[in-house]
């Protein structure tokens, strides 16, 4: 079994979509190593309780809070009340993400705006809600953004979801120059293809085994994967990265 240091313990930490997928593999991570972990949730507050008991079965302490991060205003509310509740917030996780698929002929005004409010208007929110409790976080706080492979390569059929996941990176190394002046940290992971509600859904066997040809290591991503490179970043010896892309798709794109 790995061993793995409680290297964030005394640290609190924002989980956007932490629920499911993706995010829930994250915050399990962040609490396996000692952080004390707030799950966002959208809807699904079954989920994000489930997600919140696995977080203290690890060892971590965790509490649930639900907000729509396309909402400004309900983030802005959220992130205060973590800061009074939990009195800091260290590490900021912005996971929340949709995909709706579409070609750009077809693709309509409500789809766009779904998926551009979503994942990068959203991680603007929360990133400028936050940024003074993360200024004032005892070591140095950590932002880690969602990226994804097709925000750096393209993909026929995700106008939005890429233009979205490009978005990001601007928003990583633009956040990562205005915040460095106070050993802030502000990285994105950018994961190629993993297994979660958002991409099962969409993948019929002929297109899986269409995919796997591209992938060099041969096999879909796990969201353990993604989460060991966010809590890798989020942690001590990440401290001297950041504005970078951390890739972590199996060699789909190098
Ligand atoms: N899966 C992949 O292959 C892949 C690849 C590259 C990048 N990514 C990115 O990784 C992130 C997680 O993806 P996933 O595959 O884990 O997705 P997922 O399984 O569909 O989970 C999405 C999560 O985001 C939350 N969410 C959605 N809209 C939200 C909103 N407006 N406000 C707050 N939370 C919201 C959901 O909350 P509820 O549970 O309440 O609905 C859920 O926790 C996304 O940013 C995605 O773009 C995924």
């Amino acid at each position: 079994m790995a061993i793995i240091d409680k290297a964030l313990a005394g640290k609190v930490a924002l989980v956007t979509g932490g629920s499911r997928g993706i995010g829930r593999a994250i915050c399990v991570a962040l609490g396996k190593r000692g952080a004390k972990v707030i799950v966002n949730y959208a809807s699904r507050e079954d989920a994000a309780r489930e997600c919140a008991a696995e977080v203290e079965a690890v060892g971590g302490q965790a509490a649930i809070v639900g907000f729509d991060v396309a909402n400004a205003t309900a983030v802005n509310d959220a992130i205060k009340q973590i800061g009074k509740d939990h009195g800091a917030l260290d590490i900021l996780v912005n996971n929340a993400g949709v995909a709706i698929n579409g070609m750009l002929m077809r693709f309509s005004d409500d789809q766009w705006k779904k998926v551009l409010d979503t994942n990068l208007n959203g991680a603007f929110h929360c990133l400028r809600a936050a940024a003074s409790l993360l200024l004032k976080a005892k070591s140095a706080g950590r932002i880690v953004n969602i990226t994804s492979v097709v925000g750096e390569s393209g993909n026929g059929g995700q106008i939005a979801y890429a233009a979205s996941k490009a978005g990001l990176i601007g928003l990583t190394m633009t956040t990562a120059k205005e915040l460095a002046g106070r050993g802030v940290t502000c990285n994105a992971v950018s994961p190629g293809f993993i297994e979660t509600d958002m991409t099962a859904a969409h993948l019929p066997e002929a297109a899986r085994a269409k995919l796997m040809e591209q992938i060099p290591l041969a096999r879909i991503g796990r969201s353990e994967d993604v989460a060991d490179a966010v809590a890798f970043l989020a942690g001590p010896e990440a401290s001297y990265i950041t504005g970078q892309v951390l890739r972590v798709n199996g060699g789909m794109l190098m």
